[in-house]
């Protein structure tokens, strides 16, 4: 017994310790998404489904929920933002070449179909996309694609 409540004040200790770190926030303080949702023809249901669902990993701005305050959380959250982002930022749009753009756009219509975007642990908590919007999400970004060929 002695030797848990041992562990537990240590553990404890950490996780205290542990709130004086914060992974740096991807907060630009504008979105720029613009320019994207221009040159991909998103109308206002597309831009809602993607604010909602994409955005949060896939922009230079993220809106953060009270819990991203709390490590180790934060942490978690931030790693997904980074790493979303390294892969495909709308924010960045302009400077991709139009075969990456049409790259990009054939690996969302892949992740979307196969459920796979958005991630399960931003869908455990913010829920899944519906039929509806995952088959305008997947109409849009095929018709998207043929800027770029
Ligand atoms: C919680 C964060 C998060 C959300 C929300 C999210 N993504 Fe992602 N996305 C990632 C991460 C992390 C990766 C890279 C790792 C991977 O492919 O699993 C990624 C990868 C991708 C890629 C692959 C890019 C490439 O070149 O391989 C596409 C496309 C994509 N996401 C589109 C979307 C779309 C569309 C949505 C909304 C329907 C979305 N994502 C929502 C985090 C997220």
């Amino acid at each position: 017994m002695k030797i848990i409540k041992k562990i537990a004040i240590v553990l404890l200790i950490a996780l205290v310790g542990i709130q004086f770190y914060r992974p740096e926030k991807n907060n630009a303080e504008y979105r720029d998404v613009l320019a994207f949702e221009k040159e991909t023809n998103v109308d206002d249901e597309i831009a809602v489904v993607l604010k909602n669902n994409c955005y949060n990993c896939h922009s230079n701005k993220t809106t953060y929920p009270w819990y991203a305050e709390i490590a180790p959380v934060s942490f978690f959250l931030s790693s997904h933002v980074n790493d979303g982002n390294r892969h495909f930022n709308v924010s960045k749009w302009e400077s991709y070449s139009n075969k990456k753009k049409d790259h990009k756009l054939d690996e969302l219509i892949e992740e979307v179909e196969e459920g796979e975007m958005p991630l399960k642990s931003y869908t455990i908590i913010h829920g899944a996309l519906t039929k509806k919007e995952k088959e305008a999400l997947l109409n849009w970004a095929k018709t998207a694609r043929q800027n770029y060929k």
